[in-house]
C-alpha cells in the first residue's frame, strides 16, 4: 500500500487529484493536509470521504508548521508528498504578497526538510507556467527556458520552484515538477475567470474582462493535469521538470465567447474593465517533453470550457455560499471602484 500525503488537496485541484487517485488505485491510501483557507473547502472532498472513507484521511495543518508536517508524515507512514498547497491567485497577490512568499515560498521549504529528515521522501511539486513570464512572439516555453515570474505570486512560485532543484541536486531528494497551464473544471474557487465568469453570467451580472481581452492563455481541463501527474509520479524522471497543458492557447475574449454561448447568454454581459497590473499577455507552454512520457490531454480548449461551465449551472449548491461569504468583500475590493473602459 502507498502512502501519499496531499497538501493543499482541499483546494480546486488537489480535490480533483485526491478523487483521481483513489478512484485509479486500489493499492493507495491518501491523507489531505490543508490548512483550509478561503480556498479550502471540504466541501470538495465530501463524496470522497464518503466513497473512500478507509483509504482516505484529512488533516488540517498548515504547511510552514514544521512540526505539524512532521507528525503528519510519521503518523501515516507516508512514503511520497505531492505538493498542491498555495496562495493561488494573482489579483490577491497583486493586493497582498504576505501569504504568498509565506505559504508559496518557505512552506514548500518546510515541507521539503521535512521529506528529508523523514529519509528521502518521494516530493513532487505543483508549479505553473507563470513562472516563465509573458512570452514573446510564437515562442513556446520549455522547461529549460530561465524562469522570469512578473507576479508576487509568480516569483513565490519560481523561488519554490528553485529550492526543490536546490533540494534534489544537493541532498539527493527524490523530486520532480510540473507546470500547469490554466487549469479549469469543477470545485474553482469563482475569483478565477472561468468560474467567475460563469456565476456572474448565470446570475445577469456583467462579465469584467481585464484591458482589451487579447491575452492569451491555455485553458487546460482540471483531469487532464491531474491524469498528467499521476503519470509523472509513475514514471517521470527525478530530478525533472515537465510542462502540463494542452499546448494550444485562445485570447480571454475567445473563451468569454464559448462560455456565454454554452449559457446561451448575451454579448452585452461583457464589460472591459481597468487591466490588471502587470498582467501577462500571454503563456504558451511546449509539451513536448510530458507527451514523450505518454500522456495526450482528453479535452481540448472548447471542450474544456463547455464541460466547466455545464458543472456549474448543475452545481449551484457548491458555489452560491461561497459567493454569499467572504467572496462579496473581496469582490467589491476588486471590481468595486475599477473603471470601465468606453474604448478597450
Ligand atoms: P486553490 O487556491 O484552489 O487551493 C489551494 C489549497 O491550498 C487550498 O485548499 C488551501 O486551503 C491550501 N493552502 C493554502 N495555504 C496553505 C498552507 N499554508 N498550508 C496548507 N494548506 C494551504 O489552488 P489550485 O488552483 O487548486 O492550485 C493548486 C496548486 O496548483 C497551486 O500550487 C498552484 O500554484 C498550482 N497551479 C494552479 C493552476 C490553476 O490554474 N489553478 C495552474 C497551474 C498550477
Ligand atoms: O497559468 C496558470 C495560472 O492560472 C495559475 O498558476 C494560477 O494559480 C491561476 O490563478 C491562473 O492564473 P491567471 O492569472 O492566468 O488566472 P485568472 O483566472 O485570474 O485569469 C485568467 C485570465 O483572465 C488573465 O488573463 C486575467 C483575466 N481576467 C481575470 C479575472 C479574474 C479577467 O479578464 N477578468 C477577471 O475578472
Amino acid at each position: 500500500m502507498r502512502h501519499l500525503l496531499v497538501t493543499g488537496g482541499a483546494g480546486f485541484i488537489g480535490s480533483n487529484f485526491v478523487r483521481w487517485m483513489l478512484t485509479h488505485y486500489t493499492d493507495l491510501r491518501v491523507v489531505v493536509y490543508d490548512k483550509l483557507t478561503y480556498a479550502g473547502r471540504l466541501e470538495n472532498l465530501q463524496d470522497v470521504a464518503q466513497q473512500f472513507a478507509g483509504r482516505y484521511a484529512f488533516v488540517r495543518g498548515d504547511i510552514c508548521d514544521a512540526d505539524a508536517v512532521a507528525a503528519a508524515l510519521r503518523d501515516h507512514a507516508i512514503d511520497t508528498i505531492v505538493n498542491f498547497a498555495a496562495e493561488t491567485h494573482v489579483d490577491r497577490s497583486i493586493m497582498d504578497p504576505d501569504a504568498f512568499i509565506r505559504t508559496d515560498v518557505y512552506g514548500t521549504y518546510v515541507l521539503l526538510e521535512a521529506a528529508r529528515q523523514a529519509g528521502n521522501l518521494r516530493y513532487h511539486q505543483i508549479s505553473t507556467d507563470e513562472v516563465y513570464g509573458h512570452i514573446e512572439g510564437d515562442h513556446r516555453s520549455k522547461e529549460t527556458d530561465i524562469l522570469a515570474p512578473r507576479s508576487p505570486y509568480a516569483a513565490s512560485k519560481a523561488g519554490a520552484d528553485h529550492l526543490v532543484n536546490a533540494y534534489h541536486i544537493t541532498y539527493g531528494l527524490p523530486t520532480t515538477i510540473s507546470r500547469g497551464a490554466n487549469n479549469i473544471g469543477p470545485y474553482q474557487y469563482p475569483e478565477k475567470v472561468v468560474p467567475l465568469f460563469v456565476t456572474n453570467a448565470l446570475n445577469d451580472e456583467p462579465l469584467p474582462v481585464y484591458g482589451d481581452g487579447q491575452q492569451r492563455r491555455d485553458y487546460e481541463y482540471v483531469l487532464d493535469h491531474c491524469q498528467a501527474i499521476d503519470l509523472i509520479l509513475r514514471k517521470g524522471v527525478l530530478g525533472e521538470t515537465y510542462n502540463v497543458g494542452s499546448g494550444t492557447e485562445i485570447t480571454n475574449l475567445e473563451m468569454v465567447e464559448i462560455l456565454l454561448d454554452e449559457l446561451g447568454k448575451p454579448r452585452s454581459l461583457i464589460r472591459h474593465v481597468e487591466d490588471r497590473l502587470g498582467h501577462d499577455r500571454r503563456y504558451c507552454l511546449d509539451v513536448s517533453k510530458i507527451m514523450a512520457l505518454g500522456w495526450e490531454p482528453d479535452y481540448n480548449h472548447e471542450e474544456a470550457i463547455r464541460a466547466t461551465v455545464r458543472w456549474y449551472v448543475a452545481n449551484r449548491w457548491w458555489w452560491e455560499p461561497i459567493r454569499s461569504g467572504e467572496f462579496k468583500e473581496y469582490y467589491a475590493r476588486v471590481y468595486g471602484n475599477r473603471k470601465v473602459l468606453s474604448q478597450p
